[in-house]
């Protein structure tokens, strides 16, 4: 987005978890986008702006350019693969767990599991590891539901806390990866912004640093 830059963010966990370490590399927005209808907000720094778009989105607004930088959780970039994208700071953010989880009690072992989840990609990785044949049923949310119903036996989806596995009867089954936000950067605009995007970089390695 020509000379400005310009930084891909999500509404909600991860606007607020960024902040902070957006404050130590002296960028502060002007609106906040939970009261704003605005999608580009203007910050303090008349050459920074900040793009607000849904969760999965955001490595898709990085990769093609139309963003500078954004924040990522590691299993949206896990799903959408990382084409175009430098992944250059774990910035230790959002962290949970993706994982395998079911009800209470065994599955009988008759015919394939059904997996319901947002994850395809990265469950239809996991169960091709083990060389096990599942079934995965795509959802866009709420999979804790689907064991319930019947829809399917597993769920494949990011845990914290455990209270929501807990509060519908399930029980995490399996650990698939750690989970944490990441910094990622547009390939060709690490080139021709490269001084202003490595001093962003490096404020922010320290701000993660410094805990
Ligand atoms: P959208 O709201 O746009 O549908 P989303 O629900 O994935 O997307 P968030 O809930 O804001 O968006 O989650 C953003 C990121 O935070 C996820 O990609 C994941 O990496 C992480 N995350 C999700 N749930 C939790 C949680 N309960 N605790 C910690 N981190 C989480
Ligand atoms: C995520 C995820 C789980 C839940 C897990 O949902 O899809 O449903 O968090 O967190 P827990 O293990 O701490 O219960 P969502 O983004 O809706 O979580 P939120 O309700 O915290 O926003």
């Amino acid at each position: 987005m020509n000379n400005a830059l310009t930084i891909a963010l999500s509404k909600g966990r991860i606007f607020e978890e960024t902040l902070p370490l957006l404050a130590a590399a002296d960028v502060v927005p002007v609106d906040d986008p939970d009261t704003s209808r605005k999608l580009i907000l203007d910050t303090n720094q008349a050459d920074v702006k900040l793009v607000i778009i849904r969760a999965a989105d955001v490595p898709t607004y990085v990769g093609y350019g139309a963003a500078d930088l954004g924040v990522a959780g590691k299993d949206v970039l896990l799903e959408h693969g990382g084409e175009g994208l430098y992944e250059p700071l774990d910035l230790k953010i959002a962290r949970c767990r993706l994982m395998v989880a079911g009800p209470e009690g065994r599955h009988n072992g008759a015919g394939r599991l059904r997996i319901a989840t947002k994850y395809v990609k990265s469950t239809r990785r996991f169960y091709a590891d083990r060389q096990e044949q599942v079934e995965i049923i795509k959802l866009y949310g709420s999979m804790e539901l689907a064991p319930l119903v019947g829809l399917a036996d597993r769920i494949v989806d990011v845990v914290d806390t455990g209270n929501t596995l807990k509060a519908n009867g399930l029980q995490p089954l399996e650990h698939i990866a750690d989970i944490s936000s990441r910094l990622v950067v547009n390939k060709a605009s690490m080139k021709m912004k490269h001084a202003r995007i490595a001093a962003f970089i490096a404020r922010l390695k320290a701000a993660v640093a410094a805990g």
